[in-house]
């Protein structure tokens, strides 16, 4: 299978929104403050066509299906399977976690769960988290937490568990209070990332102006996690380099991933590079065909001018931040 592929093509990473419905309407997030239905989204034979195309053009590495919330579809974990059953080393879910209860993971077998990463996001302790995430939210997403960490984490049955948190002058207060409470779960990592002011389009920047206490407490922040960096899923060099992000004068360091190496799928199956979407889905063209396309490559030309890089995860490369 393998032997078939353009070794050229090296798109290894996908993120799909597989819905932009959400129970929640977080602070930072504009995916959760649209009014979306479930009309718009694509079947799951749809999806599965997309997985598909996506095994045949490219050695995929990973998969994370995200959202809005994945959970809101009922169909996800069918859908799951099928990608576990794929050419592919990762499956990960990233969810807010208020509806990760049991039953889910239980649909899945022994083979398939040694594929599955699962990553919940939490924000900081739980006055911090439910004002960004709403009231209630702290205890019902870490209520779920626990009993994946216990139940599936330690019991060595999933490849990986992961807590993603957005930084943000809201949360830096106790930021670091939080990662010292949440150490008590050995093994588990922080995917600890810079808020972007507008996670749609992340080309559209605003300017951060941090008080003097933000820029100490963001300080004492990155040096915690630099000190810890076992914990953390990002090298030091990167973490460092949000200070400038939030000074406004972080400069780019290499090339921009999106659409080489890694690639947004929108819920409604099309390539999203950086806030633009290519208007040919992957269920109707195969994979090379979109790629080729003048309005990818287009967008891949503009990709290459942006100055101010994001720093999210899909899209930057680690390497030029050291290790
Ligand atoms: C859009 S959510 C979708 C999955 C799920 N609903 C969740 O909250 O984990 C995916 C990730 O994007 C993060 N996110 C949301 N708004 C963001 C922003 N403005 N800047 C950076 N990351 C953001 C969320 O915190 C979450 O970790
Ligand atoms: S961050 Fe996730 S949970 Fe929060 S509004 Fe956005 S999609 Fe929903």
């Amino acid at each position: 299978m393998s032997q078939m592929r353009d070794k050229h093509f090296n798109i290894c990473e996908f993120y799909i929104a597989i819905t932009n419905r959400c129970n929640l309407q977080c602070l930072m997030c504009t995916t959760g403050k649209g009014k979306y239905g479930a009309e718009s989204e694509l079947s799951s034979q749809e999806w599965i066509k997309i997985i598909g195309n996506l095994e045949r053009n490219c050695a995929i590495q990973r998969i994370t299906f995200g959202g809005g919330e994945p959970l809101l579809r009922d169909d996800l974990g069918h859908i799951m399977k099928f990608t576990c059953a794929c050419d592919i080393n990762t499956v990960n879910v990233i969810s807010n976690g208020t509806l990760f209860d049991g039953v889910f993971l239980d649909q899945f077998d022994e083979h398939e769960l040694k594929k599955i990463g699962i990553i919940f996001s939490i924000d900081g302790l739980q006055y911090d988290h439910d004002f960004i995430r709403g009231g209630g939210t702290f205890k019902k997403t870490v209520h779920n937490f626990e009993r994946v960490y216990k139940e599936y984490f330690l019991a060595e049955k999933i490849a990986s568990l992961t807590v993603s948190s957005i930084l943000m002058p809201e949360n830096f207060s106790h930021f670091v209070d939080f990662l010292k409470e949440f150490e008590r779960f050995k093994g588990v990592r922080f995917d600890v990332q810079p808020v972007i002011p507008n996670n749609e389009l992340c080309y559209v920047r605003e300017k951060f102006r941090l008080t003097e206490k933000e820029k100490a407490k963001l300080k004492e922040i990155i040096d915690y996690l630099v000190a810890h960096e076992y914990i953390s899923t990002r090298p030091a060099p990167l973490i460092r380099s949000y200070m400038h992000y939030f000074a406004n004068v972080l400069e780019k360091n290499g090339r921009c991933l999106t659409g080489y190496e890694s690639l947004n799928i929108t819920c409604e199956g099309l390539p999203y590079l950086c806030g633009k979407e290519v208007p040919m889905p992957l269920y109707a063209y195969d994979f090379k065909e979109i790629f080729y396309s003048e309005e990818y490559q287009a967008e891949l030309e503009r990709i290459k001018t942006c100055k101010e890089p994001c720093l999210q995860g899909l899209h930057i490369n680690q390497e030029n931040y050291g290790s």
